[in-house]
């Protein structure tokens, strides 16, 4: 895959230490590269080279590393198995596997500064990145959700941690491939609000998961259960859960097919790959 070409590249002109090495081992452990090829999609769609989406691709795979790295820590899931392979704590240790977050947040903000658009739209692009990973996005939502597991009873509020803890890094690749498209702040709300249904959708999904799959076919520990989540699936039950999950997926591929100057074709069909996964 182009983006695992971009990343190998990137982090192997880092500087030899046992924190490189942990991000290596992260980064490169088999993660689905959803949110990369969702910024590629879009460009595509609007008839961009991928090339000018290398830079930003490459950072919102790392800011997704980092945030897995840290969200299976003991502090926070407690989890042992991701992406197939040992988490990062496991295989190295807790201050290495802090530290490997670390690096691959700040790596990937200097990362994405060698996005070759007009400095104006990678200004932009760089501010919706830090938006959407950080305390108004996907950092608040992890705050919910750790806050959460003293008991929620209420669908909006769980739908407002998945919002943010999930939503906001789905929605940064859709709204960043609008910007370096060229495309204005009205174009870029309506990929936001359709980066939050996806990742809704995407969250519900991986809570259905969690509950219908063994760790070995997730490739990652299932802890909802034994963390005492309360989840889409917890509250609504199995049946409405996935029927949430379809509906979300439906209304953002209606708006998008709905766009007129955008080739919906493969993106569509990416998103229903996505929503027809079993892992
Ligand atoms: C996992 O995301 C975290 C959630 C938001 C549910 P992914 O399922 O995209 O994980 P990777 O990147 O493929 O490992
Ligand atoms: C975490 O959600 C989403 C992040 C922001 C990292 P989960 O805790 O449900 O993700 P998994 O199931 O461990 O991948
Ligand atoms: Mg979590
Ligand atoms: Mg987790
Ligand atoms: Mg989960």
């Amino acid at each position: 895959m182009r983006i695992d070409d971009v990343l190998e590249a990137q982090l192997a002109s880092l500087p030899e230490s046992r924190v490189k090495d942990a991000m290596i081992y992260s980064v490169t452990a088999g993660g689905k590269r959803i949110r990369p090829n969702l910024l590629y999609e879009v460009l595509k769609g609007y008839g961009c080279k991928e090339s000018l989406g290398d830079a930003f691709a490459a950072a919102i795979e790392m800011i997704q590393t980092y945030s897995l790295i840290h969200d299976d820590l003991p502090a926070m899931d407690n989890d042992d198995l991701r992406r197939g392979r040992p988490t990062c704590h496991k295989q190295f240790d807790e201050a290495t596997a802090i530290l490997a977050g670390d690096g691959l947040l700040t790596y990937a903000f200097e990362t994405a500064c060698s996005c070759p658009a007009d400095s104006k739209l990678t200004m932009r692009s760089l501010r919706i990145l830090a938006e959407m990973a950080g305390p108004k996005g996907m950092v608040l939502g992890q705050n919910y959700d750790m806050q959460g597991e003293q008991g929620i009873t209420d669908f909006s509020q769980i739908q407002k941690i998945e919002k943010y803890k999930t939503g906001c890094l789905l929605s940064a690749p859709l709204m960043i491939g609008a910007v370096l498209a060229g495309r204005n702040d009205d174009m870029i709300d309506r990929w936001h609000e359709i980066g939050d249904k996806i990742g809704l959708a995407f969250q519900v999904q991986d809570d259905i998961l969690d509950v219908e799959l063994t760790s070995e076919e997730l490739g990652k520990s299932s802890s909802d259960i034994r963390n005492h989540k309360v989840t889409c699936v917890s509250l609504l039950g199995m049946d409405q859960a996935v029927k949430t999950m379809n509906d979300l997926y439906q209304t953002a591929k209606d708006q998008i097919i709905s766009f007129e100057d955008f080739q919906s074709a493969s993106l569509i069909a990416m998103i229903q790959k996505i929503q027809d996964r079993r892992k």
